[in-house]
């Protein structure tokens, strides 16, 4: 993808009035596209990937690990995965995402080995991956880390039943492409409930792993010894959808985003309902009706699903920074998410932070400012509160923004923000 800018400047005030198509979701295209790695010899064709900085780096990583990736057409890709495949992680690609660390489960799985650069911790907290590693242990891995290096081993990676001590997101992930190719029965409990899991389950069944989610936050694979071609297709992205979501509400806008799964963001609609918001939800899509009104302050903890997400955390908080009241949000999933509120209170918001709760003080109205994205959704928030504030907006460092939102700037425009690019 065409290298973007890294300026966003935007001329507030304007209430947001359309509709948009919610992209694909970026956190489970990653993880359905490292899934490929289990194949030897053959194709995973994946629809409604989103063309993101996060999805070049997988596709740079799966790359260089040897697949061949073919653009079918807008957003469809076939991921052509030969014989062999490299079983080494690139430390620049790793550096640069997180997810980048979805291979180490496949790639243990079907080569036997497999060498990668511990991720670090990045700027909403440490992120360790100690979960996923012990799972592997579990399941038979050696495992050894030598200076900042993987380096797991496994003949046959052996089934059993693996208890998470946290249901994470990228360790439920990693063990269930594991388990796709172990010898028996994995069980694993306490998994993650993310939509993202159902996403992966899906894809893993379509390439003849079987596959039960219990939906009791376990799930259950029979692994088997090649898996087959598959094709399936990404869930809308539920963050990126409420960020637009967020958008109509604090320019008091009129908005309908399309191709939605209502019931993945439950706990968002619960918030925004208590807040006061007027909105209407169909099968697959939501529309805000005009709301000059203020919301009301609410309070909420962030939970892994079904509780309020994280990602959705700072797009929140700038909702509630133009609410009437005191907002109280706890963030009980990363440890350093709150970096974007000095930013937030640079264009007039009013946020303490005291631990890990922000106290959100609401003010009738925000002023441009320049700002800049700590990390992605901090950025989306960013845009947000320019979106809504009184005068110009700019907003540096818009390659995060990047990693996580497809044409921002185009979608915004169609919706009458004024907002360009600048370098
Ligand atoms: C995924 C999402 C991310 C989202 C997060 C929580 C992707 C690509 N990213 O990240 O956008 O914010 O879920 O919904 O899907 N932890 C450990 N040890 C581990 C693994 C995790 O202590 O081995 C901790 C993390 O430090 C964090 C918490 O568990 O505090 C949640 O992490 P996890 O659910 O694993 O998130 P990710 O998969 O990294």
């Amino acid at each position: 993808m065409a290298e973007l800018k890294n300026i966003m400047r935007i001329d507030g005030g304007v209430p947001l009035n359309g509709s948009i198509k919610a992209q694909g979701a970026k956190n489970a295209a990653l993880p359905v596209m490292a899934a490929c790695l289990l194949l030897k010899g053959g194709t995973l064709t994946l629809d409604n990937v989103p063309d993101l900085y996060d999805i070049n780096t997988m596709r740079e990583l799966l790359k260089s690990l040897g697949v061949n990736i073919k653009d079918l057409a807008a957003n469809k890709i076939a991921l052509e995965v030969p014989e062999d495949i490299k079983y080494e992680a690139p430390e620049s690609l790793v550096r640069k995402m997180r997810a980048s660390s979805l291979v180490l489960g496949p790639l243990l799985a079907r080569c036997g080995k497999a060498v990668m650069p511990l991720p670090g911790g990045c700027s909403i907290g440490s992120r360790p991956i100690d979960l996923h590693l012990k799972g592997l242990v579990q399941m038979g891995a050696k495992i050894e880390i030598r200076s900042g290096v993987v380096y797991a081993k496994a003949d046959k990676l052996r089934g059993r039943r693996i208890y998470l001590d946290f249901p994470s997101v990228g360790a439920t992930e990693n063990l269930m492409m594991a388990a796709a190719l172990a010898h028996g029965e994995t069980i694993i409990e306490n998994i993650a409930r993310e939509p993202e899991i159902d996403n992966l389950a899906s894809v893993l069944g379509s390439m003849g792993v079987p596959i039960d989610l219990e939906g009791t936050g376990c799930v259950r694979i029979k692994g088997i010894d090649e898996v087959s071609s598959g094709c399936d297709s990404v869930i809308p992205d539920r963050i990126e959808a409420c960020t637009y979501i967020l958008a109509g509400i604090m320019t008091g806008g009129h908005i309908t985003v399309n191709n939605i799964i209502p019931d993945h963001i439950d706990s968002i609609l619960a918030k925004l309902e208590e807040a006061g918001a007027n909105f209407s939800v169909s099968k697959d899509s939501i529309t805000l009706f005009n709301n000059n009104k203020r919301l009301h302050a609410v309070s909420f903890r962030t939970m892994p699903f079904p509780g309020f997400p994280t990602d959705a955390q700072p797009q929140m908080a700038a909702a509630l920074s133009l609410a009437k009241g005191v907002s109280l949000i706890e963030e009980s999933v990363f440890q350093a998410r709150f970096l974007y509120t000095d930013e937030l209170n640079k264009m007039g918001a009013d946020i303490k932070i005291k631990g890990d709760t922000a106290i959100i003080n609401g003010v009738e109205e925000l002023h441009g400012a320049d700002v800049k994205a700590t990390d992605l959704r901090a950025g989306a928030a960013l845009i947000m509160a320019g979106l809504a504030a009184k005068g110009i907006t700019q907003v540096s460092d818009m390659v995060h923004v990047w990693r996580g939102y497809e044409a921002i700037d185009a979608k915004l425009k169609s919706l009458g923000a004024r907002v360009e690019l600048l370098d």
